[in-house]
């Protein structure tokens, strides 16, 4: 049985000390818990040991992620961070493969795989993001494009604990816009991953790998996602910015 997952993406936004009231602001809504919803925020690099110390004081019920992370242990990288870098700050799950990334960073499926491996052997659970464009979607490719992602992106893991391995569906057409997928739009393409996973891992394995849906979602949408057979939780972009929201994410996750 798969847990749940509503994961907060904060992207480039707060300060520190800004950074550090959300997360306040977070652990006093969800004081009474999470139930069995396993929920994760994941601030800028530059702020997660700030957030890491309110989790640790207000024993916060939610996990620490990084948006990003490099596949070397150390060296002359300029910028990057490494796995255990993350690792010592508290941070037990990194997204990778964000769709703003690839297209202003130049990521590959390569990279994203390169990645999910390093940040594995650190015990970090990715949060590997895929999704097709709009040109992608209105040709009807969509299926086979991000079929083709998950292939490249998971190419060579081990996964020994399905539940240490996330899948973030994100269509880039959704993200931001406001413009969601429909419920039935993120199922097709969910669906598509699982069945994609059971031929890679075999079906206990793929069973068990949880597969969010992100793309404008929020309080009012997200109980239409959560209902779909393949979609585990959210991982939600703007909405995460405001701890009573998001909170509100959580607590229809947790129905
Ligand atoms: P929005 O929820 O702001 O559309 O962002 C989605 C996203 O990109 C989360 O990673």
């Amino acid at each position: 049985m798969r847990k749940r997952m509503i994961a907060g993406n904060w992207k480039m936004n707060k300060t520190f000390s800004e950074a550090v009231v959300l997360a306040e602001g977070l652990a006093r809504e969800l004081e009474g818990g999470t139930g069995d919803v396993d929920v994760v925020v994941a601030p800028p690099t530059i702020n997660l040991k700030g957030v890491a110390e309110v989790i640790e004081k207000e024993e916060a019920p939610f996990a620490l992620s990084a948006q990003n992370a490099y596949w070397q242990e150390s060296g002359a990288y300029t910028g990057e961070t490494a796995p255990n870098m993350l690792e010592a700050v508290g941070a037990t799950h990194c997204i990778i493969g964000h769709s703003e990334r690839r297209d202003y960073f130049g990521e590959t499926d390569e990279d994203i795989n390169k990645k999910a491996k390093a940040l594995m052997a650190h015990g970090i659970v990715p949060i590997s993001c895929c999704g097709e464009s709009l040109d992608i979607r209105e040709a009807g490719t969509h299926v086979a494009f991000v079929v083709d992602q998950i292939k490249k992106d998971t190419a060579g893991l081990e996964i020994t604990d399905p539940s240490k391995y996330v899948i973030a569906y994100e269509p880039i057409w959704a993200i931001g816009t406001g413009k969601t997928a429909t419920a039935d739009d993120a199922q097709e393409v969910c669906g598509a991953i699982r069945a994609t996973l059971v031929e890679i891992f075999g079906d206990e394995t793929a069973a068990g790998i949880r597969i969010l849906y992100g793309g404008s979602a929020n309080p009012s949408n997200i109980a239409g996602f959560l209902e779909k057979e393949d979609v585990d939780g959210a991982l939600v972009g703007g909405a995460s910015l405001k701890a009573d929201g998001f909170a509100d994410m959580v607590r229809s996750a947790m129905a």
